[in-house]
């Protein structure tokens, strides 16, 4: 028998995107809009965001359709991003799905958009499956994960501050790059010599132990102070024009620093050299190269490609399938939440107030 159709609906930020999969991995249609009218205000502005997204998500869901080559009827379970993300944004997907599985007489799953990056990468690669060691590192979140099964997230550390992405959106602002400021950093750095400012590593000393939380936390923020205070005294100098390939490279090769080390130090207490990354700012090269080389030939990276890396709705389809599969469907009062809870996420180091 045919593997049943899933549609995907994706609007947490600022793409509208909507994919058929059939089956666990095979991806028959998958449209991705990208709302360009943000880069005019140096970032996510959120009103618009859920207006762009009402305008263009029935062209979106039909342009994946027709590659898909399937009609509304074929679809046996619709999927959407329940959360987190911004509230407006994400309303305009989840009532959309839910209006349109009540319509068809079908399962509504809701879905959460940081699981759904954890899936992103098994659709293109097989053996990115559990167990593994998972980095998740996008404009919102970074999370380090011990992942024994899907379904099952041990949340090793996250972000203090700032988020990997946020790092580089603000410091490609600094720099007056524009936004998004992953991609633009990227291209900078590649004519700049990483080793020309020494930017802070953020919770990196060498004394940490792997019974405190600051062991696989994060912290973005004071490291972008920094390169502001760096930035100003060049500029005050005159000389940011011809240092700012090089301040972009320090920086990009700082924050990838710590995202390595961290990862490596959960490679080796897990015992588990298999690494996937998910999340926009898994499309560094800088990151992909540097872990890489760190895993050695014993190690196995798995990296999306860069159309999954950023947001997109075949991972949601993809994650709402496994939710469906276990039978856990949403209701028809099931709505979006900005802050909605990772499902299955366990925390390593429960806060120092928990009882
Ligand atoms: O996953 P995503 O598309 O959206 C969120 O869920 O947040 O991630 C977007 C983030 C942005 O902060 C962007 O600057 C970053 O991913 N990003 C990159 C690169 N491409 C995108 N960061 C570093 N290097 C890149 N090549
Ligand atoms: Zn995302």
């Amino acid at each position: 028998m045919d593997q049943p159709l899933v549609l995907g609906i994706e609007t947490s930020c600022d793409e509208t995107s909507a994919a058929v999969l059939r089956g666990e991995r095979e991806l028959l249609g998958h449209v991705i809009l990208s709302q360009d009218i943000h880069r005019v205000f140096g970032g996510v502005v959120p009103e618009i965001a859920a207006r762009s997204h009402l305008r263009a998500i029935d062209d979106v869901v039909r342009g994946a359709l027709a590659e898909a080559g399937v009609r509304l009827e074929d679809i046996a379970a619709v999927a959407a991003t329940a959360g987190p993300g911004l509230i407006g944004a994400l309303l305009v997907g989840l009532t959309w799905a839910k209006a349109l599985a009540f319509g068809l007489g079908r399962p509504f799953i809701p879905v959460h958009h940081m699981e759904a990056h954890v899936f992103a990468t098994q659709l293109e690669h097989e053996a990115a499956s559990p167990p593994f060691v998972g980095l998740l590192v996008s404009g919102g979140h970074t999370m380090l994960l011990w992942v024994p099964e899907w379904g099952h997230y041990e949340l090793l550390g996250e972000t203090r501050d700032d988020a990997a992405g946020e790092a580089f959106d603000k410091v490609a602002k600094i720099l007056g790059l524009g936004y998004p400021g992953g991609p633009v950093i990227q291209r900078t750095a590649v004519a700049g010599n990483a080793r020309a400012y020494r930017f802070p590593r953020p919770m990196l000393a060498g004394n940490q132990s792997p019974d405190r939380a600051e062991y696989y936390e994060f912290s973005f923020s004071g490291l972008k102070t920094s390169v502001l205070t760096r930035v100003r005294e060049l500029e005050a100098q005159d000389e940011l024009e011809q240092a700012r390939a090089d301040v972009a490279a320090s920086f990009q090769a700082a924050v990838v620093d710590v995202l390595v080390r961290k990862t490596l130090r959960a490679v080796e207490e897990y015992r588990c050299p298999r690494v996937v990354l998910g999340g926009g700012v898994a499309a560094s090269r800088a990151l992909r190269e540097a872990l890489a080389a760190a895993l050695g030939s014993d190690g196995e990276l798995f990296a999306p490609s860069l159309r999954l890396a950023t947001d997109n709705a075949a991972m949601v389809a993809r994650a709402g399938r496994f939710h469906w599969q276990r039978g856990e469907v949403g209701s028809w009062a099931t709505t979006a939440r900005a802050d909605l809870p990772f499902p299955g996420l366990v925390r390593r180091y429960p806060p120092d107030n928990a009882c």
